[in-house]
């Protein structure tokens, strides 16, 4: 451990300070993503009117925690919230980001600049290229500065996290989490949970995908530029697989009284070691019906026959005799998949049991589209 490091620290918001252990676990709190509010790469972008409108509905409704990060819409996402925030500083947790390849003093410094203010209250690496270990470093140096207030981690394998952890007091880390992708729940839920770092859940809605409006066959396509285009889950069987079980979240929902966006928070919401779940909105409407989840929260039972829906159509794979006989003669990645699918095993599972080996990481989404390409061939039951 690099001297200086605390373990004791997490969660964040109300605000991101240290806290004496033992402590009850803390109630997860509804933010607000700050991505589609930029106004790029979620199709045309709506009229700037309404993507304040959405941030002030936000302030407005009690939310106090606003996620943004220097590339989305290119600064404009940090400039809008920045324009809103202002007169709520003192009371708002702004959490920003620094990408792989950026010097962060010099991004931290432009972030300030365009979200109006001379600190954040958390910046995050946003994801892990070669210098990922010096950046750590030097957001360490920018905390000491009071330029942050704390440091998280976005988009890391469990094992580097375990190792940012050595380098310097991490306090978050982000993840995608939803009723559909779950590769958290495997290694770092429990890592969090152990380590005393708050939970930031990410992509809550599946990009949308759980806002509703996809039943119509076939998948949809989206415009040049927008980021749903090469998101797996839009396309082929993975988006069948998640249209079938959205049929039945939906009825779940209405008999609720909520609507399905509600419901997918509401059970990340639910989870267990999640601190703040992040959700994307471009509206005002939408900001309202996120709120709902918090207001309507989840019984057991609710999550339950959630996770029920969910499992039904992901039932576990099993590969055929032939599927090993010539997966002998495959890469190692595609002959390790290969050798788990034993009709027990979740995507989920078989790919932190790769990831552990601390490689290439894997995510449950390739063992999926493998699988998917298997099925195709009749080499998966
Ligand atoms: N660290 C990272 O690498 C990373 C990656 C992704 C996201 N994030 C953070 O996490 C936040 C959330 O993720 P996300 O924005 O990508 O995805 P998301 O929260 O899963 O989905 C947001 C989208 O869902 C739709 N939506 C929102 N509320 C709705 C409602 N009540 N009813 C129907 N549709 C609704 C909107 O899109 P439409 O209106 O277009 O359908 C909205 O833009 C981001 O804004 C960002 O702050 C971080």
């Amino acid at each position: 451990m690099r001297p200086g490091a605390r373990t004791d620290v997490g969660p964040p918001s109300r605000v991101l300070g240290s806290r004496p252990r033992p402590r009850p676990r803390p109630v997860p709190e509804l933010g607000f993503g700050g991505w589609a509010v930029g106004g790029s790469g979620w199709g045309a972008p709506s009229p700037e009117r309404e993507r304040l409108g959405a941030v002030e509905r936000a302030i407005e409704r009690g939310i106090t925690f606003f996620d943004t990060a220097p590339t989305y819409g290119a600064g404009a996402s940090e400039s809008l919230l920045g324009r809103v925030l202002r007169p709520h500083r003192e009371r708002v947790t702004i959490a920003t980001k620094v990408g792989p390849r950026d010097d962060p003093r010099g991004s931290l410094e432009t972030s300030l600049s365009r979200l109006a203010t001379d600190y954040v209250d958390l910046v995050q690496l946003h994801e892990y290229g070669d210098r990922w270990e010096s950046q750590i470093e030097e957001l360490s140096r920018l905390q000491h500065e009071g330029k942050t207030r704390a440091i998280g981690a976005c988009n890391a394998t469990h094992l580097q996290l375990a190792r940012a952890l050595e380098i310097a007091p991490v306090q978050t880390y982000q993840g995608p989490y939803n009723v559909f992708d779950r590769d958290v729940e495997e290694r770092h839920l429990p890592l969090c949970s152990r380590r005393g770092i708050a939970f930031l859940a990410y992509r809550p809605l599946a990009s949308g995908l759980l806002g509703g409006g996809y039943e119509a066959v076939p998948a949809p396509t989206f415009p040049e530029g927008d980021h749903r285009r090469n998101i797996f889950w839009f396309k082929g069987a993975e988006f069948d697989r998640r249209r079938a079980a959205i049929a039945r979240l939906e009825g779940l929902a209405r008999a609720r009284g909520t609507s399905l966006a509600a419901l997918a928070l509401g059970w990340v919401l639910a989870r267990p070691g999640v601190a703040i779940v992040l959700a994307g909105a471009r509206t005002a409407s939408q900001v309202d019906d996120n709120v709902s989840a918090v207001e309507h929260p989840l019984s057991g039972e609710d999550v339950a026959q959630v996770d029920a829906i969910v499992a039904a159509v992901f039932p576990p794979r099993r590969a055929t005799p032939t599927a090993r006989r010539l997966a002998a003669g495959w890469g190692a990645r595609e002959r390790y998949i290969v050798e788990q699918l034993d009709g027990s095993r979740t995507c989920e599972a078989i790919a932190a049991g790769w990831t552990d080996r601390g490689e290439q990481p894997m995510l449950a989404a390739q063992v999926k589209v493998f699988c998917d390409q298997l099925a195709e061939q009749g080499l998966v039951e």
